[in-house]
């Protein structure tokens, strides 16, 4: 993590949670984050539980993130949400391009790169999500197909820099308990930097690039103290505020230090 860009902590709910249990977890994820205030903490339920989370977050710090939506304001598109809809009950966020999306309902980078659009012209800030299979990684492609995925997006993210966030989420990391190894992490966040300096400075500083895949207390650590994670995007890990505090409160600490190692200059 850099002190320049404010650690971002995503639960990814997936298909997990109803309103009633879901507000449950969110008032316990309210009460257990509430403290950790150099963090900013968002929560994905599913559609179903949006309406009642969001009062239930209310005069939380904890943002609320839909995890898709359909990229039109409204028309004939039976069982989809629209970017207006998502704002009108308070969603913030919105995960885009999630790996499950592309591989289990056919969204190709251009239908993701037509959503991130769509949430960037409505004023929901995108969770845009990359990231290599495991035969991608083992080909030696993981860079490739990542600044791939990035392309169709990134011209479309810089009309306003640090608004939307990447998440970076190796495939074969994604509830396999099989996490990537900071350093290997490290390389595809430093690329997506790279690739975010090539629009301009304000990108490479203000977007965070959040890592995703078994991010769990145990290994949070090592991940976020690498310069260029910022922070992450927690499936099976958010579904216990427990467990997802603590990765919370791990941001939370890398923060405190890198401001006492650092401190600010006065002239
Ligand atoms: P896990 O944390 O369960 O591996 O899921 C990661 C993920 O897909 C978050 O979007």
């Amino acid at each position: 993590m850099n002190q320049a860009r404010r650690p971002l902590i995503a639960g990814n709910w997936k298909m997990n949670h109803g309103a009633a249990s879901g507000v449950q977890l969110a008032s316990d994820v309210a009460r257990t984050t509430a403290a950790f205030g150099s963090v900013d903490v968002v929560v994905a339920p599913p559609f179903s539980a949006l309406w009642k989370v969001a009062d239930a977050l209310q005069g939380s710090r904890v943002e609320l993130s839909a995890q898709n939506m359909h990229p039109k304001a409204s028309g004939a598109f039976t069982g989809e949400v629209a970017p207006g809809m998502l704002l009108e009950i308070g969603c913030k966020w919105v995960i885009l391009g999630h790996s499950e999306r592309r591989a289990m309902f056919g969204e190709s980078d251009a239908v993701v790169a037509e959503k991130v659009k769509a949430a960037m012209d409505a004023g929901i800030r995108p969770i845009v999500c990359v990231g290599e299979t495991l035969d991608e990684r083992e080909r030696g492609d993981t860079l490739n197909v990542v600044k791939r995925q990035l392309n169709a997006f990134l011209s479309i993210i810089a009309d306003k820099p640090g608004f939307a966030a990447i998440a970076y989420e190796p495939v074969w990391a994604i509830g396999t308990g099989k996490v990537a190894t900071t350093a290997e992490a490290q390389e595809v966040h430093a690329m997506i930097r790279a690739s975010l300096a090539a629009i301009g400075p304000a990108m490479a500083e203000k977007t965070r690039i959040l890592y995703g895949g078994s991010l769990s207390p145990k290994n949070a650590d090592g991940l976020l103290r690498e310069p260029d994670i910022d922070g992450g995007l927690i499936g099976g890990a958010s579904l216990k505020a427990e467990d997802f505090s603590k990765v919370a409160e791990t941001a939370q600490k890398i923060a405190g230090q890198r401001l006492v190692s650092r401190p600010l200059v006065s002239s």
